[in-house]
């Protein structure tokens, strides 16, 4: 364990209602974890979450936010609205978002900008592709996703969040990167935030995501530079999740 709380996070992505979003808290809050969790329904959901979850040690987040406040963004979501529902968190960079809806990396750092002047606490997902990991530009890929964030904000005003490495390829796919490469790119995550304010890069969580479940969560998290999870399948079934909440505190 590092001096860094463990942060476990539930990606339900676009999954779920009403209903099923019932059965999972009152599953969820029958044995509440022991680490912090913050819990990332989609948006429409998010008032459902943060109402059920007020008082508890977990919280509810958004899966994106807009970079724009309010005005003529039709179909967009402002981080103060998401504040106004219940939301502290958000996840900004999704390799999901940044593929399909062009969420290019001067969109990522102009999100991150809004959620921060919000009160929000956005966790930075980046990762390379397979393409990318096989041509040797992992590191590369990665810091330039890093970069493009910190031309716009501190590495201070990050650590109220956490940046998530999520490997574009290991998403959804079963395969999980091993503990050794996550570490790897954890590492340097943290060296590059190191570089420009060393504090605040030991303060950061630092998150792995990508095929993250019960049977491999106790292994990846017991890397130095792996402060929790974003789990993405594994999270809908609430008994999954909070046996990955459980290997994070072990
Ligand atoms: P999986 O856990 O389903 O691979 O998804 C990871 C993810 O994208 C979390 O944000």
């Amino acid at each position: 364990m590092t001096q860094r709380a463990r942060l476990l996070a539930a990606n339900w992505k676009m999954n779920g209602s009403r209903a099923d979003i019932a059965r999972w808290l009152a599953d969820f809050q029958a044995r509440p974890p022991a680490c912090e969790a913050v819990v990332f329904p989609p948006a429409v959901y998010i008032a459902q979450v943060a109402a059920a979850l007020a008082g508890a040690a977990a919280q509810a987040g958004a899966q994106d936010v807009c970079e724009f406040t309010a005005g003529a963004w039709t179909g967009e979501v402002s981080a103060e609205m998401l504040v106004d529902v219940g939301a502290r968190w958000v996840i900004i960079g999704h390799s999901e978002r940044r593929a399909s809806f062009g969420h290019t990396d001067p969109i990522v750092a102009g999100k991150v900008v809004r959620a921060l002047a919000a009160g929000l606490r956005p966790i930075v997902c980046v990762g390379e592709t397979r393409e990318q990991r096989e041509a040797g530009l992992t590191q590369r890929v990665i810091a330039e996703q890093l970069d493009a964030v910190l031309q716009r904000c501190t590495p201070a005003q990050l650590s109220a969040g956490a940046i998530a490495y999520e490997p574009v390829w290991a998403i959804g796919t079963g395969l999980s990167a091993t503990p050794q490469q996550a570490q790897e790119v954890h590492a340097a995550i943290r060296a590059r935030l190191a570089a420009r304010d060393g504090a605040a890069a030991q303060a950061t969580r630092l998150l792995y995501g990508g095929s993250v479940k019960p049977g491999n969560a106790g292994e990846l998290f017991s890397q130095p530079d792996i402060d929790g999870g974003l789990v993405g399948g594994a999270s809908l079934v609430a008994a999954d999740f909070l046996a990955i909440c459980a290997a994070g505190m072990q």
